[in-house]
């Protein structure tokens, strides 16, 4: 008796599927192919031709994706969308253009501490506003899964407060995007606090942290050890504290000089280890034997102009497993655009068009530990992509550009790209 057959409820046909589950350097790509839903899962992914002999399409929805691109929603692994609006950084931004560094900008007052003082000064309300539509625009860009971390409060009360601003962020959005919330209480020692770091750790290690993990607020607790943040030693206790209390570290490692970040990450085991723009062939190696995702944010790259771009080609060699991420903040990466990041990570991390994919699917997944999305195959969650272009390679060639025509989400439509706000591409 042949199987019975799927009968899925949306199905994207006559589509060229990247599905992202053949490894990091294989896009998975299969040409005239299609991709089933069921319900709120992929049923069913494979050639074309089979389509109809694995699918009863009675009552299902069919939409002919022309010849397009499918891929699975990004996960976008590593953004601060949380901050006060009147937190705006671009005269930094002018400064920076005119040759001042980021770190400069920082000891003078200006750096993370302007948006502190501005996110304190936001209501929860504008707060959520302003990161709704931050959000928004990651969605409308084919992003279905966002970590959002806090790290703008920098007190108790503060950070606890932008936690519960995520939540809120998670709750209104559960349907569209996934919001995935990380404790940054570890990103720097408030101004106020300066005479008194130790007393600063130790309120993160012994307050903030277990009232987050005690309230559910964060799955993960992150940490930026540097020069005007903090020590390799207060990250490390940071985020000790997180693992006691069942947070899972992650860590800004080796971002602005080569502090040994990526060596605690291995240490302490974290999930992922983003920026490495510092890092060393040690480094690496560390990475790679604890199976540490090295998160590649290049739009932050550009942005505070340094010298060098992480080194995502030797990462992949080495075996990292690797990530690229918006890393949407006001100060080192003011830009909601996925397609600058994934076309930075080919022109600035040496990855290849294919492997930018994968590392914004496959490896945000990996680097937030959610198994289930990021890539397209029977049984994972059906968040998919739909672009107006027919090859990855045009995705990351056409740089800086929307092509996301219709973003899924669980099964569900999450957002159609109005008529000419997306870049449709297919016929060219
Ligand atoms: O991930 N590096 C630390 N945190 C942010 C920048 C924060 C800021 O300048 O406001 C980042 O790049």
């Amino acid at each position: 008796m042949p199987a019975p057959r799927l009968r899925p409820t949306l199905v994207l046909r006559n589509a060229a599927v990247a599905t992202c589950d053949a490894g990091p350097s294989d896009a998975g790509l299969l040409a005239g192919a299609a991709v089933a839903v069921d319900e709120r899962l992929v049923g069913w992914v494979g050639p074309e031709v089979d389509l109809e002999r694995a699918c009863d399409l009675d009552g299902a929805r069919v939409l002919d994706a022309g010849g397009r691109l499918v891929t699975p929603g990004l996960v976008d692994s590593h953004t601060h969308l949380v901050f006060g609006d009147r937190g705006e950084r671009a005269e930094e931004f002018a400064a920076r253009a005119a040759g001042r560094g980021y770190l400069e900008t920082s000891r003078s007052g200006g750096g993370i501490a302007a948006t502190v003082a501005a996110t304190r000064a936001a209501s929860d309300e504008a707060l959520l506003a302003a990161a709704e539509q931050r959000a928004m625009r990651l969605l409308s860009q084919g992003v279905t899964t966002v970590e959002v971390k806090s790290g703008y409060g920098l007190s108790a009360a503060e950070e606890l407060r932008l936690l519960r601003v995520v939540h809120e962020l998670a709750r209104r959005l559960w349907d569209r995007l996934a919001v995935v919330p990380t404790l940054l209480a570890g990103h720097a020692v408030p101004a106020e606090r300066a005479g008194d770091r130790a007393g600063w750790i130790r309120e993160v290690a012994e307050s903030v942290v277990p009232a987050a993990a005690r309230e559910r607020l964060a799955v993960f607790c992150d940490a930026f050890p540097e020069e005007g943040a903090l020590s390799l030693d207060e990250a490390r206790a940071v985020l000790g504290a997180g693992k006691a209390h069942g947070l899972v570290p992650r860590l800004h490692a080796d971002q602005l000089s080569r502090v040994g970040g990526a060596e605690l990450a291995a240490e302490l085991g974290c999930a992922g280890a983003d920026h490495l723009e510092q890092v060393d062939e040690a480094g690496i190696a560390a990475l790679a034997r604890a199976g540490v995702v090295a998160g590649l944010l290049p739009v932050s790259t550009l942005f505070l102009r340094l010298p060098a771009f992480a080194p995502g080609r030797r990462l992949l060699d080495a075996g990292v497993p690797v990530a690229v991420a918006t890393n949407v903040n006001p100060g080192s990466a003011m830009s909601e655009n996925p397609s600058l990041a994934l076309s930075l990570a080919c022109l600035g991390n040496g990855l290849t068009p294919a492997e930018a994919l994968v590392a914004f699917t496959a490896g945000g997944a990996h680097s937030l530990r959610l198994p289930e999305v990021g890539r397209l195959a029977p049984g994972m969650q059906a968040d998919l992509v739909l672009w107006g272009c027919r090859s990855l390679e045009h995705l990351a060639w056409h740089m800086g550009t929307s092509h996301a025509l219709l973003v899924v989400k669980r099964g569900r439509v999450a957002h159609r790209a109005d008529p000419g706000t997306a870049a449709d591409c297919a016929g060219v």
